[in-house]
């Protein structure tokens, strides 16, 4: 993804101040200006001049130009989806004249409550937040109330009664149902309906995500009940966390290869990326995907597009990162331009797409 850097000197600056603050600096934001130091030897023009330029300097920084200053925190930028997300937000936040600073949460609340608060203290005009976990939106919601800051939350859901806490406060997302469904009606649309050894029954491992996160315990759910929905019987061989992550995907799916051989067959992973590693265990183990066991995955991640495109992967499902920024942009433009949201109202959903070989190629 090509992405648009429009960082002006002003920017840069305050961007330095940020990351100040975020690697522990306790010091209120300061500008210090060439002229300042002369300002007690200058005559009585040049004052003037130095007072102009520094209130505008000091306006400027404090509305971040003519966008604002945009703080947003990452549950952690090591993961392969919210990497693609992340690209996507800096793109429509720079290219719309937002300063903006993005933080590593590194898959630790307190470090992100620390980025929280120092965002904070900075003076952001908006935050856009991506919880580590969704069992703290409570205290990050109280926190951006207390500040009065206008908050976008990303990519984990946290419960209406949470979030109506605050009535500046949106979520933007997915319905994580909708992706299970839709993995559950990928194995329905094979030839065999996924019961290729012809016993009457699917036989499946789930490599699951974080089941902290509402994403993984939906699809999780969803993706079987389809299949039993449409009145098929399903027998779980195995379900384990591998929290999104490719390595672990390889391990289960190699674990479980070697456990139950070939009366698995199908593997549901709650995301791309740990399907992309179960694959590595299915080929190494011999096995064929679309031929002797179905796999999807979700997110439509580069990677496995292509393995859907050549018979490596039976489908996924979009996760639309580009929708989801664009979303969240206009939800937090909205909630700068002074909107409110009412109870009940503070969920906006992104559509998911199914993606098989036929409409992989429009995904990438
Ligand atoms: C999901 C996505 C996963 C992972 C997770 C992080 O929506 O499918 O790949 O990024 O969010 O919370």
């Amino acid at each position: 993804m090509k992405l648009t850097r429009k960082v002006t000197a002003l920017a840069m600056a305050s961007m330095m101040v940020f990351s100040m603050a975020a690697c522990g600096g306790d010091s209120a934001p300061e500008t210090t200006t060439a002229a300042a130091s002369t300002e007690a030897k200058a005559d009585a023009a040049t004052d003037a001049a130095t007072e102009a330029a520094k209130e505008t300097a000091a306006q400027a920084e404090a509305s971040g130009g003519a966008g604002g200053n945009i703080g947003v925190c990452i549950y952690k930028f090591d993961d392969a989806f919210m990497t693609t997300y992340r690209n996507a937000l800096q793109e429509i936040l720079e290219g719309k004249g937002y300063t903006v600073t993005f933080m590593d949460g590194k898959n630790d609340q307190a470090e992100q409550n620390n980025q929280i608060n120092n965002f904070i203290a900075q003076g952001v005009d908006a935050l856009i937040i991506n919880p580590v976990m969704t069992s703290a939106a409570d205290q990050i919601i109280a926190t951006v109330k207390d500040a009065d800051i206008p908050t976008v939350l990303i990519n984990r859901e946290p419960t209406a009664d949470q979030m109506s806490a605050y009535e500046k406060l949106v979520y933007v997302g997915c319905d994580a149902r909708q992706s299970g469904t839709m993995q559950g009606e990928l194995i329905l649309d094979t030839a065999n309906k996924g019961d290729i050894n012809g016993d009457g029954k699917v036989s499946y491992i789930m490599i699951q995500g974080d089941p902290e996160n509402v994403d993984a315990q939906y699809r999780t759910e969803f993706s079987v009940k389809a299949l039993t929905d449409a009145g098929m019987e399903v027998e779980e061989l195995d379900l384990q966390r591998g929290d999104w992550d490719r390595n672990k995907g390889q391990e289960i799916a190699q674990n479980d290869l070697a456990k139950f051989g070939n009366d698995i067959e199908v593997i549901f992973c709650n995301n791309d990326d740990m399907a992309i590693g179960a694959l590595q265990a299915i080929q190494a183990a011999g096995r064929k995907v679309n031929e002797d066991i179905y796999l999807v995955g979700v997110d439509a991640l580069d990677a496995a597009l292509n393995e859907v495109v050549n018979g490596n992967m039976t489908g996924t499902v979009l996760n639309d990162a580009n929708g989801q920024a664009q979303g969240a942009v206009d939800a937090m433009e909205a909630l700068l331009g002074g909107k409110t949201y009412a109870a009940g109202e503070q969920s906006i959903y992104v559509d998911y797409v199914k993606v098989t070989p036929e409409n992989a190629a429009d995904f990438q």
